[in-house]
Parts: structure tokens; C-alpha cells; sequence
């Protein structure tokens, strides 16, 4: 029976840009599906990859309201960004689709009624932590205090950074709301639950988890020890129902009977896969009822990263079998990315985005390359070790791999015209077997998603073919064919040897590096490879075209000026100026932070009072040409003459929503002449000190005055 894939990556959030962090999985995924892809349809006849933005929730909207746009704006611009990056690093989703839309609305409907119907939901009175001043309920990463395990300050609701604890947000003392900074107070309102704690779920997950192939090892062992088992073979109930509603205002889908209650984003999110599926099906005429029906022979895996396991292997399948639909057949979680082994950080301008990663000029196959020779299907953490990542690449693509036909092409094209000798059956030809033959277990180890065992056999067999490129030199015939007949068959069929054995390699790297197995199809003349091709050398005769350099090596220089282009986003503003700290930071910022205590010394009202710290009217916004992180803003605070400032705060800000908006500016630092013209002065804005990823929401937040401020009040 031939397979029939369906293939997903966790969706993105729409709040954020993408980075080197969530790469790891889409490059994982990608690679996995192109390898299906190249099977023969005999094998796969069927693969499709889908994913979507993950639109919906709190920080999207509350992100919304503060860049003073809609939530639909946002997660437009975003999808756009998100679409751009995808397809920078060759990511090559069959559909990228959003949650926020009808198919996943509907499927999100249909599975809640039927759930309904099957009696796993309940509605039940819950209190919960409620923002009086901004008038919502607040989730538990909204709400801050002190820790009530260690006493550490500004901790969240729901575990402490200082010392591990992990609570409900009523234990925490003092509590405050991180969007406002008011106290919050609780309030009682209903909610929908998920009953997992029903027999039924319980006993479909404890059967469901310990199936052959639905979980790694170490996957399915968590799981043992969330569902209860206990080491004498008894069990205790450990699931509890789970809250599937939140309150408006909330940016999601109003669940159908029920005005005012929202679906959680966690429950719509996974139903965006079906989603982007559905929405794939009905543009290119799939049946998708074959791919959703209980029992269905097709196959369905989820790539997720490490941390969202406990939805895709307890929330989701119980929902998909009591909702009446298929479960997935496996769920592939993978771990963590370091970089220079530590968590990745802004301050050391190592939380790299994709689009700065590109912008720089890096070759995205470079990072395809070094992730795949981490990756080996298990959930252990990757490290990106940027003076390793150099190395390898540079050693391997570049020393080993394009090597043999950067070395060998231009005889084949300069004396024999391009054409190739026969490379079949001769004892001179004999080495190309083991290239050959290695086929199958290449193609197993990809299966597996042991990319880093298939990698390290292929650059055994490109060492293999370096070895008798060397012994044969076919620099030395080169040089004595023009009078020996015997060298010149020599270097005819060494230099034919070798570019099949390059074609072999191609094709076992063509999942990893796609944009340089086409560049090769189209230099040796052949249609694009399929895994069955190992098996069917290039003819005697056959006519290549001329080689140009498909890699170059990476720059040390390159990796430097990379870190320092993200070690510069660290700053709202460009210039190098001394920045004034809001007294009680926040407040001002409207989201969950980590806002650093001003370093040193205290100053005094006197120092305080040299900063000359205006409110500006922005009448102009736009864009600045080879600077993709600043806005260039004209500001007026009641000068003859408005002011030119640059700011880096195009991450969070379309230019076109600042314009009318007031803020608040330094009107007396040294005015610096920037590459793209005089910056005289500075725009203030807070933002988080480090990476702030997820969940969490990050940015960076201009300042405004309350009503009635007027352009060039003094701020004091
Ligand atoms: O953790 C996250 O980034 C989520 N947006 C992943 C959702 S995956 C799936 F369930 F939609
Ligand atoms: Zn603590």
C-alpha cells in the first residue's frame, strides 16, 4: 500500500518574528517532507505539509491595541513577515495559512459540538485575577508579584524565575497586572472545560500514549508519569479538566452558544492544522475526510518542540478520538536551540532572526546544513556553537563535498566537451558501489530523522570520493594527455567517476540543501533527482553543462558582523546616548516584563535635569532605505524648525500608525550624522532587556503623554 502523508510544524505565534530558535523545527520538518517527497509515489504517493499563524489570544491582542492597530492588521503584517522568512531558509509548506479563518473557525465549532454531544464538556463558575483599571481578566502571565516560595519581586503567575517554585497566581503576595500595574482583584465567571479527567479520556490516553511509534522514549515516559502510573503497576487520576474558554475582550472565535466566552487559543490552535489542511483540500481537490476519518491508513505526525508536548499528546488526541476523528500517528518533539551554549540573548547578539540571518548576506542552506548534522530525532537540546557552525560548514560543504566537482567538471567540459565517459561496470568504477548501495540506509536514517547519522554517512562516502580523486590526480593526466591516449581515458573516466559520485551526494543532501541540488540538476543536465535515481548512473554520452561554484565558504568576519547587527536591535534607539528610566518602569510598559534596575550609582535631581526631555508630535514616518530596523521620524515640539530622529523601533511599529501620535523626546543630546542623514535627538521607548519569547509578549513600547500634552512641554 502505498503512504499517504500529512505532515505538520507547531504554528508560529502572530506577535513575533521569526528566529534561529524556531528554525530548528521548520528545517527539521521541511527536510523530513522533501525526503518523502523524493521517494517514489509508489512508496509516497501522497505529502503534504502544513502550517498556519497561530493568531489568537491575549498578547496578540493587547500587542494590537498598543502598536495602535487591529489585531487583524497585525497578524496580516505578520503573516507576510512570517511567509517572507519561511520561504528565505526554502521552508516549503504545501499551505501556511492562518487560525483566523473560516475552515478553522468551523472545524473549531464541529469539534466542540461534538465533544458536547459526547458529554466531555462542562460549564463551571471559576474565580480568577481581574484588571479593574483595564477592565479584563488576566491570564497567569499577566499577572506579577512576589514569589511565594523564595519572596523574589516581579515574578509571574504561575512559577518563579528566581527559584523553580511553580504556583497558582492567588499564591503570589502583592500581585499586580503587568498590563496596567493595578491591583487585581478576583472575580468569579464561567468557563468550559474539557473533562480529561473523565474515565473515558483516561483510559483512551493511557492506551493511546505506551502504542507503538505515537511517542519517543523519553516522550512516552513524561506521559507515564502525567497520567498516573505508578512504579507498583496502580494508577491514580491525575489529568484535571482543562479550561477551554476565556472572557472578552479576548482576539479568537466566540464559541457558538455561548455570547461572550471565547475559545482558548490553545483550543483552536492545534484545529488550525485541520484548518490550513482543509483550506489546502478544497483549493487542490484533496479528500480530506480520508485523511481525518477514524482509522484512516494515511498518516498524520506533528513536529513540535519540547515544551508543547503535553497538548499535542494529551489534549489533542483526546479531543480528535472522542470528537469522532482520527488521532495522530505520531508526534515528533524535538529539544531546545543554544547558541554559544546559552539560552539565546539579545544582550549578546546572539537572538538571531531569520530575517537578519539573510539580511547579512548568509547562505540559508549554511544553516540547514549545521542544524541537520545536530538534529538525530531525539528531544535533546541542539547547540549552535557559531566558531563550530563555520568549521563544519566550510569544511564539509565546501572542503568535501563541492570540492570533488569544482575539481573535476572543468576537464570534462574544456577536453572532452562536456561529455561524460561510461562510469558502468568497469573495475576502475567499482568504488562508486558503496555510494551506490548506500542508499537505503541513507534513506532509513532520514526516516528516521537521524539527519546527523545521514550526514555523517554521506561525508564518509565524500571522503571516500576525495580519496580517489587524489590517488588518480586528474591534474597530473591533465597536463600529459595531449600525447598519451592512456591518460587521457584516464582522466576522461576519473573525471566522469567523480561527477557521479557528486551526483550521488547531491542527491542524499538534496532534503537538506534543495536550492543547491537545483543548481547541480541544472549544471549536470538532469531532470530533478528522485531517491530512485541512486540506482541509474549517468548515461555514457551524456552532455553537461558548464560548472559554475555552487557554495562559497563561510566568513568568520560574517558571523561576527551578525552578531553585532542583532547585538544592536538590543536598543529602541541607535544612538549611544544615556537613557532615562521611567521611575516605576512597569507601568509604563503595558505587557509582562523583566525591566532591569538602573545600573550603579543613583543621580541626582541636578544630572537629572541636564536630559531636557520634550513631548513631540510625530508628523512624519516612513521607512529608511538599507535600514530595515529604523523609522525615520519628523518631529515637532514647538520649534521653527521640526526634528529629524532615527529609531529602531521598525520591529514593532508600521511607520504609518505613528504618524499624528505624540510622544516623548531628549531634545538636547549632540545631534550625530548618520549614514542616512543628521539624527538630532531621540525617541524613548522601553523594551525588554533579553529574549522574551513565546507567550511572553515582547517589543518596544513609545512613550505618550497623557491628553492635553502639548508639542515641546517640558517632561520633568
Ligand atoms: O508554542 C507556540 O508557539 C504555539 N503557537 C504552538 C502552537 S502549535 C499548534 F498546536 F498549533
Ligand atoms: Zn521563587
Amino acid at each position: 500500500m502505498t503512504r499517504k502523508i500529512l505532515v505538520t510544524s507547531a504554528l508560529p505565534y502572530a506577535n513575533g518574528a521569526i528566529h534561529l530558535g524556531h528554525l530548528v523545527e521548520y528545517i527539521q520538518t521541511d527536510i523530513w517532507v522533501r525526503f518523502q517527497k523524493m521517494q517514489a509515489k509508489e512508496k509516497v504517493s501522497e505529502c503534504w505539509y502544513v502550517c498556519a499563524d497561530d493568531t489568537h489570544g491575549t498578547p496578540i491582542m493587547l500587542r494590537a491595541q498598543n502598536d495602535g492597530i487591529t489585531p487583524e492588521a497585525l497578524i496580516d503584517r505578520v503573516h507576510g513577515e512570517h511567509a517572507r522568512d519561511f520561504a528565505g531558509f526554502h521552508v516549503a509548506f504545501d499551505n501556511f495559512y492562518t487560525t483566523h479563518s473560516v475552515e478553522t473557525r468551523e472545524c473549531a465549532n464541529d469539534i466542540y459540538a461534538r465533544l458536547k454531544s459526547a458529554g466531555l464538556i462542562e460549564r463551571r463558575s471559576i474565580e480568577q485575577y481581574y484588571d479593574p483599571v483595564k477592565q479584563m481578566f488576566l491570564p497567569d502571565r499577566f499577572i506579577k508579584g512576589e514569589c511565594p516560595k523564595c519572596g523574589a519581586k516581579d515574578q509571574y503567575g504561575d512559577n518563579c524565575e528566581s527559584c523553580g517554585a511553580a504556583y497558582t497566581p492567588n499564591e503570589l503576595k502583592d500581585p499586580y497586572s503587568a498590563v496596567s500595574g493595578a491591583k487585581p482583584v478576583l472575580r468569579a465567571s464561567d468557563h468550559y472545560f474539557f473533562m480529561l479527567s473523565d474515565a473515558r479520556c483516561q483510559s483512551f490516553l493511557r492506551r493511546w500514549t505506551r502504542e507503538p511509534g505515537r511517542l519517543q522514549a523519553e516522550a512516552a515516559n513524561k506521559m507515564q508519569e502525567w497520567l498516573g502510573f505508578n512504579d507498583d503497576g496502580t494508577t491514580d487520576n491525575k489529568l484535571t479538566d482543562w479550561d477551554i474558554s476565556r472572557d472578552a475582550p479576548y482576539f479568537g472565535f466566540e464559541i457558538p452558544d455561548a455570547p461572550g466566552k471565547y475559545f482558548y487559543v490553545w483550543l483552536d490552535a492545534p484545529i488550525g492544522y485541520m484548518g490550513s489542511f482543509r483550506n489546502l483540500c478544497d483549493r487542490q481537490g484533496i479528500d480530506f475526510d480520508a485523511y481525518w476519518k477514524p482509522d484512516s491508513p494515511t498518516e498524520l505526525y506533528h513536529f513540535i518542540g519540547k515544551d508543547i508536548l503535553y497538548f499535542h499528546a494529551l489534549f489533542w488526541p483526546a479531543e480528535l478520538e472522542h470528537a469522532g476523528y482520527r488521532t495522530p500517528t505520531g508526534i515528533f518533539a524535538h529539544g531546545f536551540l543554544t547558541v554559544n551554549g546559552a539560552k539565546m540573548s539579545k544582550s549578546r547578539g546572539t537572538f538571531i532572526t531569520a530575517e537578519s540571518y539573510l539580511q547579512q548576506g548568509l547562505n540559508p542552506e549554511w544553516l540547514r546544513y549545521y542544524y541537520a548534522a545536530k538534529l538525530n530525532g531525539t528531544m535533546e537540546d541542539i547547540d549552535l556553537n557559531l566558531d563550530d557552525f563555520a568549521a563544519r560548514v566550510n569544511s564539509d560543504l565546501v572542503g568535501k563535498y563541492v570540492n570533488i566537482a569544482s575539481r573535476c567538471a572543468g576537464f570534462i567540459s574544456k577536453k572532452f566537451k562536456g561529455q561524460l565517459s561510461d562510469v558502468g561496470a568497469s573495475p576502475e568504477a567499482a568504488w562508486l558501489m558503496p555510494l551506490r548501495d548506500a542508499a537505503e540506509t541513507i534513506a532509513r536514517a532520514y526516516e528516521e530523522r537521524d539527519y546527523s547519522r545521514a550526514l555523517r554517512e554521506i561525508m564518509a562516502l565524500a571522503d571516500a570520493a576525495n580519496v580517489v580523486v587524489n590517488e588518480r590526480k586528474p591534474w597530473e593526466l591533465a597536463k600529459t594527455e595531449g600525447e598519451n591516449e592512456q591518460a587521457r581515458n584516464a582522466l576522461h573516466q576519473i573525471c566522469s567517476q567523480a561527477l557521479e559520485a557528486f551526483r550521488l551526494l547531491t542527491l542524499y543532501l538534496k532534503p537538506v540543501l534543495p536550492k543547491v541540488a537545483e543548481a547541480v540538476e541544472t549544471f549536470l543536465g538532469i531532470a530533478p533527482l528522485a531517491w530512485s535515481d541512486a540506482a541509474t548512473p549517468l548515461p555514457a554520452g551524456h552532455i553537461i553543462n558548464a560548472y559554475s561554484h555552487l557554495m562559497t565558504r563561510i566568513d568568520p568576519k560574517q558571523i561576527a558582523a551578525l552578531v553585532e547587527a542583532n547585538q544592536e536591535s538590543l536598543s529602541p534607539v541607535p544612538e549611544a546616548a544615556p537613557r532615562v528610566a521611567p521611575a516605576k518602569p512597569e507601568k509604563v510598559v503595558p505587557v509582562p516584563t523583566q525591566v532591569s534596575e538602573p545600573d550603579g550609582a543613583f543621580v541626582n535631581i541636578d544630572d537629572f535635569m541636564k536630559v531636557d526631555l520634550r513631548i513631540a508630535r510625530i508628523i512624519e514616518a516612513g521607512p529608511v532605505e538599507g535600514a530595515d530596523k529604523l523609522i525615520r521620524l519628523v518631529l515637532d515640539i514647538g520649534e521653527e524648525k521640526p526634528r529629524q530622529v532615527f529609531a529602531g523601533i521598525k520591529s514593532a511599529y508600521d511607520p504609518a500608525s505613528l504618524i499624528g501620535r505624540m510622544t516623548v523626546m531628549v531634545a538636547n543630546l549632540a545631534p550625530r550624522k548618520m549614514k542616512f542623514g543628521m539624527s538630532e535627538g531621540m525617541v524613548l521607548a522601553a523594551s525588554l532587556d533579553d529574549n522574551n519569547s513565546g507567550q511572553k509578549a515582547s517589543g518596544i513600547f513609545l512613550l505618550s503623554p497623557d491628553d492635553g500634552a502639548l508639542p515641546g512641554m517640558r517632561v520633568k
